[in-house]
């Protein structure tokens, strides 16, 4: 009698512990931010701030005269007339406008999670005439696969905007999803910096979180990426660092302007300053051939 008290006491206590469980996990997620969400807000507060430092091409890392990286930009991609574009993560539609000036029949969707920038990126279109050809949209890039038609684009591009992604995963399979067949994404944006030295590294995975905090960012590492996109089936065509002419490059992070609108990473000194990140470009293909005995055979006798 006394041990099936025990046991129904106990019993009892499991059951309690386990709900008490669920109920604190329950409202921890519920505490936590939507990434996206977190996004949208920042850039609908910031953009104005960012136009005023970046001008209408909200990119870092870029040349003084920025048409010269725009152009760069277009020449890896290796865009030609004629294409079907996605631009994911458009900004105010500056890098979308300089391509369809460019290129005279040429299509470009292009969205961002912010309806601040889809508003002046509408103005922008329509300012400059290219409204038969860039036509931007509120959307969440990871949902590009359920509002954008499927293997419809021969490019999905981001330009400093992959990394505002918490789920890199899914993001690189809705492009996959929207590409045709033969189609390439192209990446253009920072990553984790790695070193030998333990210390160095210690820092530049703090400095890395700050950057996440101050820009809603989610700083990923190279190898995530190559991983996600070789897994899918990709078909890597160049991962290289930008190339630029360093006399052309334009120091925008260590500008008063800058420093003054965004109060982080200030840097003082030179001295013992750690650079946190890289800048990487990627172009990889969502391949032709189907199954992967074909297309072993067919990169074997590509020449
Ligand atoms: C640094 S800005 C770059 C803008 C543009 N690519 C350019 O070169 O001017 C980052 C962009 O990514 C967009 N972005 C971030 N997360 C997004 C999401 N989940 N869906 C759509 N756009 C997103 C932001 O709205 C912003 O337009």
């Amino acid at each position: 009698m006394i041990f099936s008290v025990f046991i129904f006491i106990l019993s009892l206590l499991i059951v309690l512990f386990s709900l008490v469980l669920m109920i604190g996990k329950n409202l921890r997620n519920k505490r936590q931010k939507d990434p996206v969400k977190e996004v949208k807000k920042f850039y609908n507060q910031t953009t104005d701030k960012f136009l005023a430092v970046y001008g209408e091409i909200i990119q870092a890392y870029r040349t003084k005269d920025v048409s010269s990286y725009l152009n760069y930009t277009a020449e890896n991609m290796r865009l030609r007339e004629g294409m079907k574009l996605l631009d994911a993560g458009c900004g105010v539609a500056g890098p979308a406008v300089f391509f369809a000036k460019r290129f005279q029949t040429i299509h470009i969707d292009a969205c961002s999670i912010s309806d601040v920038q889809i508003d002046k990126a509408k103005d922008k279109v329509n300012e400059n005439k290219v409204e038969l050809k860039v036509f931007p949209k509120v959307c969440d890039y990871h949902t590009i696969n359920e509002v954008y038609e499927i293997e419809n684009y021969d490019r999905v591009y981001f330009l400093e905007s992959y990394g505002h992604s918490a789920d890199k995963e899914k993001l690189l399979h809705a492009a996959w999803d929207v590409l045709k067949p033969g189609g390439m994404v192209y990446i253009k944006d920072l990553f984790k910096r790695e070193v030998a030295d333990e210390w160095e590294q210690h820092y530049i995975d703090k400095i890395c979180k700050d950057i996440d905090r101050a820009y809603e960012y989610h700083i990923g590492t190279l190898y995530e990426t190559l991983s996600i996109l070789r897994k899918k089936g990709y078909i890597l065509k160049f991962m290289k660092t930008p190339d630029i002419p360093l006399d052309e490059f334009e120091h925008l992070s260590i500008s008063n302007e800058f420093q003054e609108l965004f109060d982080i990473g200030k840097i003082d000194s030179w001295d013992d300053y750690v650079f946190p990140i890289d800048f990487f470009e990627i172009l990889a293909e969502k391949p032709i051939i189907p199954s992967d005995e074909e297309r072993h055979l067919y990169f074997l006798n590509k020449q």
